[in-house]
């Protein structure tokens, strides 16, 4: 969603802030604006649409400068525009601001300062902040930091937000609650960014913002107050990220280099937490809740799109293998439901970006309620893992491309811990039975590979299906959210309608749909609904279908029956979500490449989902 990105120092502040400005189009966008000082003020710049739309406008206009803000929209309140685009200006333009998240009472807000006299410009709720800021500060006579913190203490909602003051050109004021922030700190320069891909080329130590914290840079002075006037002493992290993990590379697209990364990423999520030798599995994270974990009864898992299908293999393998119920709920609807939740429950929150806003109030009810909550995430640092009384980060590293694929298969790997895990500590599983599902799970990785050695084969069979309007997914048992999980990448990305369906509801509604024209993909692997799924697949033979399988090697049942065959490595059922997913992550990814589909940044989508 919305990118943040703020600049004071000694550098040309324009190439900076637009180059940080491309880096977050990844989390989707669709106007761009930077407003710059230099000697002649404020030079402000908005258009609707790409970064690079920005850019070209600008090329013959005033972009000098030491200091400035920029923002990437994702529309919420008023249609994607030049004059929705942030910055937004105060009434007598001297204040500009930039703004992540929403603010719920803006339209009260709005209303009484109109009463008073205030026009404004566009539709957003961000306006009515940096009008309500100037207020303030004209009334009570003080300074913009006490102005800004006076203001925000009336305002209901999330906000990450910066302001540029032109009567203190050497300033920049910085605030947030509910939205990510991240301040680069160099020798007398900062950089500010929702997330830290803008900043990571230039800087290694970075303070991460808190909710209800402000910060005020100049040049020579840094401080960091709460809402409260309780000054912080800001804690510095270094950077482990490096800027090769956010490039290309030889790949044309994100989302394919981060399909091929995935023997690595599933490497790291595992790296010092599995010791197949001793059938040992060990969570750092959540080693302090063991003996709560013996004693579970029950566990619900929330996550939102992908992850809430990472969740549901996660179902499966706790299930399976620690014998405890679970629970998977989608975070959006668990949190308007009162759900039955107590003390003695964990609550599992997956989240690829730490900062997805259902999964955040979920996890607050969830709190509230007094239950225990973990969270499995991907970005070190966000929101979640902050809020969340323990958890267990995937290591997948950064994911660019809107469509999630490293970080899917990350969860699946920390769920498939944390089953392991469970099982351990209740003794439902024989340690010889653990020692070899986890040197099983140790070869996954070389497994994987194997399986994108099939990428020029399923890029033909893409191009024989390219032109469908509709695909089905089935599958069984865990080869069900598999399907869930393809269905939704080749949507995502190409705009086909695609549907996932266990295979045996099939029969109950989407067979009506089946003709020659309608491919259907089926996870078809040697596992204990094998023969099930064979006889799924006669159905839709039978109605003429067009059957892609995914089978394990040296298939020769499936193979006979079907037009397209993908083979994958033989492995437990357990790994079956791991290794299955790869091809249909490919045959997305190839569908959307052959319809001209902007692969890494479809349309209306959004990353990180910072708003319910
Ligand atoms: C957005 C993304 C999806 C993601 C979902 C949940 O819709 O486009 O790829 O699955 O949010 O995000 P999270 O960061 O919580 O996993």
């Amino acid at each position: 969603m919305c990118g943040i990105v703020g600049y004071i120092g000694y550098r040309d502040a324009w190439p900076v802030v637009i180059k940080g400005l491309k880096r977050l189009e990844y989390r989707g966008y669709d106007s761009a604006g930077i407003a710059i000082i230099n000697d002649d003020g404020f030079n402000v710049y908005k258009k609707a649409g790409k970064v690079s739309f920005l850019e070209d406008f600008a090329t013959d206009k005033n972009t000098t400068g030491k200091i400035a803000i920029g923002h990437t929209r994702w529309a919420t309140h008023g249609a994607p525009s030049d004059k929705n685009s942030h910055p937004h200006s105060s009434n007598d333009n001297r204040l500009h601001i930039i703004h992540n998240g929403i603010i719920e009472n803006y339209c009260v807000l709005k209303e009484e300062l109109i009463s008073r006299g205030h026009n404004f410009k566009s539709e957003t709720d961000t306006e009515v902040l940096i009008h309500l800021i100037e207020e303030i500060q004209n009334i009570e006579k003080i300074d913009l930091l006490e102005a800004v913190r006076q203001a925000l203490k009336s305002v209901i909602g999330a906000y990450a937000i910066v302001i540029l003051d032109r009567e203190n050109p050497d300033q920049l004021i910085a605030a947030r609650k509910g939205s990510p922030m991240v301040i680069g700190v160099g020798e007398s320069e900062y950089f500010i960014a929702s997330d830290i891909t803008p900043i990571v080329e230039y800087i290694r130590n970075v303070i991460y913002l808190k909710d209800n914290e402000i910060a005020l840079m100049t040049r020579d002075e840094f401080l960091i107050k709460r809402l409260d006037n309780v000054i912080q002493t800001p804690m510095i992290q270094e950077l482990e990220l490096k800027l090769e993990n956010l490039e290309k590379g030889d790949f044309d697209h994100f989302m394919l280099k981060e399909i091929f990364e995935q023997p690595r990423s599933i490497r790291d999520c595992m790296r010092g937490r599995i010791n197949p030798e001793a059938g040992k599995v060990a969570l750092g994270g959540i080693k302090e809740y063991a003996e709560k974990l013996k004693n579970i009864e029950r566990i619900i898992i929330i996550g939102c799109g992908t992850s809430w299908h990472a969740g549901l293999t996660g179902e499966y393998l706790i299930e399976e293998y620690a014998r405890v119920p679970v629970e998977v709920e989608y975070a959006s609807e668990f949190r308007y439901r009162n759900p039955i939740i107590s003390e003695k429950d964990v609550v599992i929150a997956i989240s690829q970006s730490g900062e997805t806003a259902d999964t955040m109030a979920a996890i607050e009810i969830a709190k509230e309620k007094g239950a225990t909550i973990f969270g499995v995430c991907n970005v070190v640092g966000s929101s979640i893992p902050r809020i969340t009384d323990a958890g267990v980060y995937t290591h997948a590293g950064p994911e660019i491309g809107v469509a999630s694929t490293k970080a899917f298969t990350a969860q699946v790997t920390v769920l498939t811990l944390i089953a392991f895990y469970i099982a351990q500590q209740k003794g439902t599983l024989a340690t010889s039975r653990l020692i070899g599902l986890l040197t099983e799970l140790d070869n996954i990785p070389e497994k994987i590979q194997a399986v994108l050695a099939n990428n020029d084969l399923i890029r033909d069979i893409a191009l024989s299906i390219k032109d469908a309007s509709n695909c089905l997914f089935l599958g069984r048992g865990n080869g069900f959210p598999v399907a869930l999980e393809g269905a939704l990448k080749l949507k995502e990305i190409s705009y086909v309608h695609a549907e996932g369906y266990p295979a045996a509801e099939m029969k109950h509604g989407p067979i009506a749909l089946i003709d020659k024209e309608m491919p259907v993909i089926f996870i078809a692997t040697k596992n204990s609904s094998y023969e099930k799924v064979i006889s799924n697949i006669q159905e839709v033979l039978a109605r003429k279908g067009i059957v892609i399988a995914i089978v394990t090697k040296g298939d020769t049942q499936v193979k006979k029956m079907v037009d397209y065959c993908i083979e994958i490595p033989d492995a437990d059922e357990a790994f079956l979500p791991l290794l299955a997913t790869i091809p249909l992550q490919l045959l997305a990814y190839h569908i959307a490449v052959l319809r001209g589909c902007n692969v890494d940044q479809p349309r209306n989508l959004a990353k990180s989902v910072t708003v319910e």
